[in-house]
């Protein structure tokens, strides 16, 4: 059950929208954020909140990547691979990370520390090939500097 503070947070989001089915999306990061990922029991939490059918809570949570279906790890490691992330070495990204990490795609390290996804476009096409790990963004990525960052978070 979502505490008492999340369920305040969600309630405040809802007063800067039009209408409460606005507030779904920041509202499952409020959930996300309590709970590690987002749960079906959080998403049903979020419908009730806002007065929605559960089901257009889902269809949201489901369609969107940064919303984490399972848990994951300490740090969330999400590498573009949209077009210019791509052409740009996105794959070459992915792979030094598998490498250097011990695990694949989808997959997350035996301590719990790593979890690598590959996600479609963050936005930032202008500096790839570039990652997300958890909130922040690492962008222009070359070999050393994605191993000073992995090196970083250990
Ligand atoms: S293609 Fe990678 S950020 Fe847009």
């Amino acid at each position: 059950m979502l505490s008492e503070k999340a369920v305040k947070e969600i309630e405040e989001i809802t007063t800067r929208y039009p209408v409460k089915r606005s507030a779904v999306m920041p509202a499952l990061f409020v959930v996300q954020k309590e709970y590690g990922y987002v749960t079906e029991e959080g998403m049903r939490e979020v419908a009730k909140i806002l007065g929605l059918r559960p089901i257009l809570v889902f269809e949201v949570a489901t369609f969107y990547t940064m919303y984490n279906k399972k848990p994951v790890g300490k740090y969330h490691i999400q590498v573009c691979r949209n077009i210019s992330c791509s052409l740009l070495g996105a794959e070459h990204v992915v792979g030094i990370i598998e490498r250097k990490l011990g695990i694949k795609v989808k997959e997350t390290t035996s301590d719990k520390r790593f979890t690598l996804s590959e996600v479609e476009c963050l936005g930032s096409c202008g500096t790839a090939p570039m990652m997300q790990i958890n909130d922040k963004y690492y962008e222009s990525l070359t070999e050393p500097m994605i191993d000073d960052i992995l090196k970083s978070l250990k």
